[in-house]
């Protein structure tokens, strides 16, 4: 064979490959998003009576609280304020007729998990919602971030998953059935610089939920990681004017947390570990997948600093008016 005919065939190869690509997203999309909302719906209650969402109170934690109680489950909430806690626990209650029970925590102390586990230790747990997250904003340089705030985003985003995780397994492993979803992000393969940490944790996340689905599949439990990208919630909120841009340019791509729970929620009748969990999200997903990690670390960065660098010139404008 000539080298003609070698990269003749080299490019047939390569164009296939495309393809075949190209075709695994396409029915990996029509599943996730337009099969699962017309199949025969899972049956959330066959994994166990209870569901336990950390991060329950408020933004995508709470929507999806809601959304796993009109299913039928009854909900563990686990966050730290508890007046929010019991609001919310009587608004699932009232307006679903399930049952609820909370548990008032902070997950950025690592002495919390003995208190969680005595009292989850008597609870049918079917569904284990991996939520509770924090963010420390792109406004601030990472040597100009508190130690102390880096060590709790470590707990919270990583500690939580791990110890949380740590305790529902025993029991699902012995009644062999149970459901995990863990809540990433788009940031952990698109990277985000100037939030550096959090990108890593949620990688973490994304590692983490690849290699523990492959060992409790065997114990018939399953796992799935969402990793959507943003979604209008309080977590956002030193960002709100960028958020607020950003929406006004394609406002379908931001979420509030109701529209994308609803939407998260049907993913788990097909069995992707995977998934933005919201159509749009897609298209930074496959973004991320065409580009290099470096390269789409610089983009964003040059884009966020654009944005950002306007909103902090303004607020040290204001901050020098004011003094
Ligand atoms: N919003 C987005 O754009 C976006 C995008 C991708 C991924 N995510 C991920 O989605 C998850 C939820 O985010 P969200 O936007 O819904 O956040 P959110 O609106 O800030 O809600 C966070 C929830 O966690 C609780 N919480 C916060 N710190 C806690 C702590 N130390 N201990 C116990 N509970 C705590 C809060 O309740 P209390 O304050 O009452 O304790 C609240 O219920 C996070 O893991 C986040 O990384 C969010």
């Amino acid at each position: 064979m000539g080298y003609e005919e070698a990269f003749f065939w080299l490019g047939v190869l390569s164009c296939l490959a495309l393809l075949i690509r190209i075709l695994f997203y396409f029915h990996k999309f029509f599943k996730l998003f337009v099969w699962s909302r017309w199949c025969k719906q899972i049956d959330l209650k066959s994994f166990g009576k209870w569901a336990v969402v950390t991060g329950a109170t408020d933004g995508i934690g709470k929507a999806y609280a809601i959304e796993l109680a009109k299913r039928g489950m009854d909900i563990i909430l686990i966050s730290r304020n508890e007046t929010k806690l019991t609001n919310t626990a009587l608004e699932i209650e009232k307006s679903h007729g399930v049952k609820t029970f909370w548990i008032k925590a902070d997950f950025s102390t690592r002495d919390c998990y003995g208190h969680i586990e005595k009292n989850l230790d008597d609870k049918d747990i079917g569904i284990l919602v991996n939520n509770v997250g924090t963010l420390q904003f792109v406004s601030q340089e990472y040597n100009e971030i508190e130690k102390e705030s880096l060590w709790k985003e470590i707990d919270i985003n990583c500690g939580a998953l791990a110890m949380m995780t740590r305790i529902v397994l025993p029991k699902m492993k012995q009644k062999r059935k149970g459901l995990i979803v863990n809540m990433s992000s788009i940031s952990s393969i698109t990277t985000f610089p100037t939030m550096s940490l959090y990108a890593a944790t949620k990688s973490f996340m994304n590692m983490f939920s690849v290699s523990i689905e492959v060992e409790v599949a065997p114990y018939n439990i399953r796992v799935q990681n969402l990793i959507p990208y943003f979604i209008e919630t309080k977590l956002l909120q030193e960002g709100e004017e960028v958020i607020q841009n950003l929406k006004r340019k394609a406002k379908f791509m931001i979420p509030d947390a109701e529209t994308y729970a609803k939407s998260a929620i049907y993913t788990l009748n097909t069995d992707y570990l995977m998934t933005t969990g919201y159509w749009p999200h897609v298209i930074m997903e496959l973004a991320a997948n065409v580009l290099s990690i470096r390269m789409s670390a610089k983009i964003l960065h040059n884009r966020l600093q654009s944005m950002f660098g306007k909103k902090l010139k303004k607020d040290s404008n204001k901050a020098k008016t004011i003094s």
